[in-house]
């Protein structure tokens, strides 16, 4: 009987020292770091490739990787981030479906001393010491090279009056905000750009393709110029409807997208798409080197943008750089 109490005790000692995330693992080695990662959605290819990285790179560093997909549910990721923190997990890693509301939840992080690091997207707070690090892109740029793209082109045709649709992507997140921003920044005092209409296709190839019928059913083919898309998945969708058109002013119009999909890039290539912005979804490596620097006591710079750049039209499509994800 005392021999059955002692093994017990043993397996409850055991099993409490594995159950602590790992915490007080004497070598120190990676699978002791646990990171508790709650991605926004799948609505995207970009968001596919954006998980597929961070599983990627999770596992090539060695670290385990806890992750929570919040089907594009705000509730969801907060829920997420709750459970990282009872678990106890050493980083939280997150990218945060719209900027505001996540003062409390990311304040309850803080009290419990886990770092927050923001993968891709940014949030809204006047609280900067709620995440010790952001790493994603600079959309604002991207905006601003989409309209610098329309500029140019405007430049080399001559074109004096272009009317512009914009599909947007999910209200109030970053990328939708900045990437608006960053394009009126360029073309917005021009006398020769208008923006007709600014409509919500929530970064789905679907609400891309019914976005598109709505402005064609309140325009014409004839009445837009140019179409500004805030992702490829929606810029597909709109073009699946207008290529389905037997309307030339559907194929004339300047279709200028961001991310750069292996689709959409080849449709680029094929002259469907004129300009693609880019936007890396692999930021697997450069999320886990940050987890590595931390881990080893580093002081982490705050914001951290990837290189990234634009394929248009007047570029030499035939170069092997010119790719997709
Ligand atoms: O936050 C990055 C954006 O989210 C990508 O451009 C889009 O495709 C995704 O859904």
């Amino acid at each position: 009987m005392r021999k059955a109490i002692i093994l017990v005790l043993v397996l409850i000692l055991l099993f409490g020292l594995s159950g602590c995330a790992g915490k007080q693992d004497p070598a120190g080695d990676n699978a002791s770091i646990v990171v508790g990662f709650s991605q926004l959605g799948a609505e995207s290819s970009w968001r596919i490739a954006n998980t597929a990285s961070m599983e990627q790179a999770a596992k090539e560093a060695g670290y385990s990787l806890m992750m929570e997909n919040a089907n594009q549910k705000q509730e969801k990721q907060i829920d997420a981030i709750r459970s990282f923190i009872a678990y106890r997990v050493d980083v939280i890693v997150f990218s945060p479906i719209v900027e505001t509301g996540w003062d409390n939840v990311l304040t309850e992080a803080k009290q419990a001393g886990i770092p927050v690091i923001l993968m891709d997207r940014m949030i809204e707070t006047q609280d900067d010491s709620l995440y010790t690090a952001y790493i994603g892109a600079d959309f604002y740029a991207e905006g601003r090279r989409a309209g610098e793209y329309l500029v140019r082109k405007a430049d080399e045709t001559g074109a004096d009056k272009l009317r512009i649709v914009e599909i947007c992507g999910t209200t109030d997140s970053t990328p939708m905000r900045d990437r608006q921003r960053g394009f009126m920044d360029v073309i917005g005092q021009d006398d020769r750009f208008t923006v007709i209409d600014s409509v919500d296709g929530d970064f789905l190839r679907s609400k891309g393709e019914e976005c598109m019928r709505e402005l064609l059913a309140k325009y014409g083919a004839d009445g837009i110029d140019v179409i500004y898309s805030h992702n490829d998945s929606m810029t597909l969708g709109a073009l699946d409807v207008l290529e389905s058109l037997d309307d030339p002013a559907a194929k004339d119009m300047i279709l200028i997208t961001v991310d750069g999909e292996r689709e959409a890039v080849d449709a680029l290539k094929a002259g469907r798409i004129n300009c693609v912005v880019q936007c890396t979804p692999h930021l697997g490596p450069d999320v886990m080197k940050l987890v590595g620097d931390l881990k080893d006591g580093k002081e982490l710079s705050k914001v951290n943008h990837p290189d990234e750049s634009a394929f248009t039209d007047f570029d030499d499509l035939s170069d092997p750089a010119v790719e997709g994800f």
